[in-house]
């Protein structure tokens, strides 16, 4: 354990507690119908090409940055970067990035609360429908009642918060790490039931086969945003979390080894799902509908009868809400451990101060469907204004940003002493590689993307 650690500041206890919490907070709500409606309509096995491309040369940089800003500076999001540039603006990135967070969770937390209340509605079989207009209904009933969206969403900030309050290593470490595996086992479990339907080879050729012509510059851009969102990068999760790493701790190989993993989840679940769904002749929808409306009409064809289906159902549901958990906890621990930090409170004060912010913010999310359907900000409800503005606009500045600051304002001596953990590891090709990509090939991929996703340049 590391001085600082020792000196009264919490952190992850073991590599594998590093590993699990980092991954879970990668493995999230993004793997489940992101990622596979996502390669379905841009090209199938050419997308996931691009994807990993990208996640080689702009997710994977900006959290090795990350992760040595938080390590070297043992600080919250905000503080490593003040004292790391004392007297300089280069702290309002962590500042972003605490802002970020909460508008992150204002509608993420909402996407869970489904998920949460579809977990009794699978098991008391209320789910069980061939038909999607009857699951449409039983979506719509949810999400339009402002008791039942503020209800769930509380439910989750609850669940979220008593782990947190637990502490870093016994409540985030110790969560992720009993809920990996599980995942996991849900996810072959899954995929051993659809890989030997019928529609099996149909769905895998939906997500597999390349069709370069489908790729455009917009694929691209997509493929980059998507790096990013997956990777829990751009807004200082990832520095948080590195301040708890170990000295030992192997940076670029931890962070490599995430990328692989939260990339083999994100297979799985479109193996899981996509076989089910063409066994059945349904319509492979994007987003939430496809999550909420089609998975449980598809379930419901299942052979094997209603216990099956519910099981299956269930176990699904289980999975996005695992998932989900483990992002969940890495985007509130951002402004708690800046509140416990910076204003001296417990962590308990901190936690419940956040969560109370969370569920007024989070409410104008939750009641984007009822109550606030009418109150929308350039043409977008709430839910999807926070949407937007942190996917298009926050987080690839912020990832820009921390880029600069690693690859300009760092230089590569302490780039080098930070990434060899002073000399300890024999990693310099990673080192030089790094450096050359994190200074000048992230930073211009970056500025693509974000003036793309502002409409100031049109690709594609
Ligand atoms: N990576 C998570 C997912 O795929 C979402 C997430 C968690 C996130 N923490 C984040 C995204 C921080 C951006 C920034 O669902």
């Amino acid at each position: 354990m590391s001085e600082e650690v020792r000196k009264g500041r919490e952190g992850f206890a073991t590599g594998l507690g590093v590993l699990a919490a980092t991954l879970g907070s990668a493995v999230g709500l993004g793997n489940i119908w992101k990622f596979p409606s996502l390669t379905g309509t841009n090209g199938g096995a050419a997308f996931i090409f691009i994807y990993i491309i990208s996640t080689l040369l702009v997710g994977l940089e900006v959290m090795i940055s990350e992760h040595i800003i938080g390590r070297t500076t043992r600080k919250n999001a905000i503080d490593s970067l003040r004292s790391l540039a004392p007297r300089q603006v280069w702290w309002l990135i962590g500042a972003a990035g605490v802002l970020s967070a909460f508008l992150i969770m204002a509608f993420y937390t909402e996407v869970a609360a489904w998920v949460f209340a579809y977990i009794p509605r699978a098991i008391s079989s209320a789910l069980n429908t061939t038909d999607p207009a009857v699951s449409e209904k039983a979506f719509a009933d949810l999400i339009n009642s402002p008791w039942q969206s503020l209800i769930w969403q509380w439910v989750v900030l609850i669940w979220v918060a008593a782990i947190i309050i637990a502490g870093v290593s016994k409540g985030i470490e110790a969560m992720t790490k009993r809920l990996l595996p599980i995942l996991f086992g849900i996810l072959v479990i899954i995929n051993i039931r659809s890989l030997t339907l019928p529609g099996a080879a149909e769905g895998l050729s939906f997500l597999f086969k390349p069709n370069w012509s489908a790729v455009t510059w917009m694929t691209v851009l997509t493929a980059v945003g998507l790096s990013f969102f997956k990777l829990s990068v751009g807004m200082g999760t990832m520095i948080t979390y590195g301040s708890y790493f170990r000295d030992d701790e192997n940076i670029p190989a931890t962070g490599v080894r995430v990328m692989l993993s939260d990339l083999l989840v994100s297979l799985l679940a479109g193996m899981a799902i996509f076989p089910t769904v063409f066994t059945y002749g349904f319509a492979p929808d994007a987003g939430p509908s496809l999550l909420f409306i089609t998975m449980p009409a598809v379930f419901s064809s299942l052979p094997g009868g209603p216990f099956v289906q519910n099981l299956f159902m269930v176990l699904f549901f289980l999975l996005a809400g695992i998932a989900a958990t483990g992002a969940m906890l890495s985007l509130f621990e951002v402004p708690v451990a800046y509140l416990v930090e910076r204003l001296g409170w417990s962590r308990r004060k901190a936690t419940i101060s956040t969560a109370l912010g969370l569920a007024l913010v989070g409410s104008t999310a939750a009641l984007s469907n009822s109550l606030m359907a009418n109150f929308k900000i350039a043409g977008k409800t709430m839910f999807d204004l926070f949407d937007f503005a942190t996917s298009n606009v926050l987080l690839p500045v912020g990832g820009l940003f921390i880029c600069l600051f690693v690859g300009w304002r760092w230089g590569y001596a302490a780039l080098e002493k930070n990434l060899t953990n002073n000399g300890t590891l024999n990693n310099r090709a990673v080192v030089r590689a790094f450096y050359f990509l994190v200074k000048w090939v992230t930073p211009v991929l970056l500025v693509v993307v974000l003036l793309n996703g502002l409409g100031i340049i049109k690709l594609g």
